[in-house]
């Protein structure tokens, strides 16, 4: 999402600005245009040129340009006319004031207040000692700040340069990356809840063995962060992958199919959307052994009695108070004909149909919407691609419910 992106970063004097290089390296990795603008503070941490060198591109310093003339381009106004996006890490405390109160009396804070706010979006990751962010005076700012539309990442919370704990200290690089996307989403699930269930389950034969598949969970995972990116409070229920849980996403981890519903039916109330990702085990074994099954107990052949597990997307959708539910149906052949078969039977609004063998564990996904109204089908797409476009569908299927 960020591919092409043209992105301002300013960069405030705290300590946090080491992690600013990795900053740059992040996004220039994802493809984007990075100019950098430092604080005369900035510049006493790390010097211009780390910056220049790692975004590839001149670093902007001062508002008073040495050139003065007709041809003298006026930096503060031409920079965040080319720009994409803004965004300020670390951000200090002096640096949120002069962003609350408008104060501009550098390049950054002249960037900050001469950008036009539809066009390039503003985000800001504090950066600072506990005690400052604790402030009234900086929760007064920060107040004034999210009411001006400015996007606020973190801070987090733990230990500081200083040596003292609490809120203050910068999110990680990884994390405002992200983060970042939101500020080119529309914000259509804003202030909904979104219930999602992602990769495979594993269901026990004895305590060392089990039955699992080869979802590698991407594509919930995927969704889970285009959720967030959109504006929804997230909840994630998730088999065993070896994915990073989405920042800000509240991640919760299951087992078994039966670990997988009770933690949906723990969480749904009070969801508005639940998609159901998880590639969830049809069988389990009747019998579960207490203690590993051993080869001399056996012959050659090991018979287990299987039964079928729950349907958990079944179980949410024909709840009382059921949310708005999509599911996925990966099939081999016949997709669109099964899916459409399998979302009457479970009485859900929407399916998302793919080839399963294909899909799994792959970065591209190609699948169709199957829904009462028919169907549409999408070109194949990489994932977190397609995650975006997925969720606006949804949001708008959702909101077409609500009316
Ligand atoms: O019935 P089938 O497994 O083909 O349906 C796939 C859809 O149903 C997926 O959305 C999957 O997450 C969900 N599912 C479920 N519980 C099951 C089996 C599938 O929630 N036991």
């Amino acid at each position: 999402m960020l591919n092409g992106k043209h992105i301002i970063l300013g960069i405030t004097g705290g300590i946090a600005v080491y992690k600013s290089a990795e900053l740059v390296r992040l996004l220039k990795k994802q493809g984007a245009r990075v100019s950098v603008v430092m604080t005369e503070g900035a510049k006493k941490f790390v010097t211009p040129l780390t910056f220049a060198t790692l975004s590839g591109e001149p670093v902007y310093d001062s508002l008073w340009l040495n050139r003065v003339g007709a041809d003298s381009n006026i930096a503060h106004i031409n920079l965040s006319r080319e720009a994409d996006a803004m965004l300020i890490a670390p951000c200090t405390a002096n640096v949120m004031a002069k962003i609350a109160h408008g104060v501009s009396d550098d390049l950054l804070s002249n960037l900050v207040l001469a950008r036009d706010r539809g066009a390039c979006p503003l985000a800001i990751a504090p950066a600072m000692n506990v005690q400052m962010w604790d402030n009234p005076a900086t929760q007064r700012n920060l107040a004034h700040i999210i009411q001006d539309g400015i996007h606020i990442f973190g801070p987090a919370h733990g230990e500081q340069a200083c040596g003292e704990i609490g809120a203050g200290r910068m999110i990680e690089p990884t994390e405002i990356v992200s983060l970042l996307p939101k500020l080119f989403t529309s914000q259509s699930l804003a202030g909904k809840r979104v219930l999602i269930t992602a990769g495979p389950t594993f269901e026990a034969i004895d305590p060392v063995r089990g039955i699992t598949n080869h979802s590698s969970g991407k594509m919930g995972y995927a969704l889970a962060h285009a959720a967030q990116c959109a504006g929804a409070s997230v909840t994630l229920i998730s088999g065993k992958t070896a994915l990073p849980t989405p920042y800000g996403v509240t991640r919760i981890d299951v087992q078994s199919a039966d670990d997988m519903l009770a933690a949906c039916q723990n969480h749904v109330a009070g969801q508005d959307i639940f998609i159901a990702v998880a590639a969830v085990a049809d069988w389990k074994v009747a019998h579960v052994a207490n203690q590993k099954i051993k080869k001399a107990h056996t012959d050659d052949v090991l018979s287990l009695d299987f039964v079928q597990t729950p349907d958990i997307l079944a179980t949410i959708a024909n709840l009382p108070n059921a949310p708005y539910c999509v599911g996925f149906a990966a099939e081999s052949e016949h997709v669109i004909e099964y899916a459409q078969a399998k979302r009457i039977k479970k009485n859900i609004p929407l399916i998302i149909a793919n080839q399963g063998p294909a899909t799994f564990g792959s970065e591209y996904n190609q699948v169709s919407l199957v829904s009462a109204e028919g169907v549409k089908t999408l070109p194949n797409m990489r994932k977190d691609v397609l995650a975006q476009q997925l969720i606006q569908a949804i949001a708008e299927q959702f909101r077409s419910t609500q009316k």
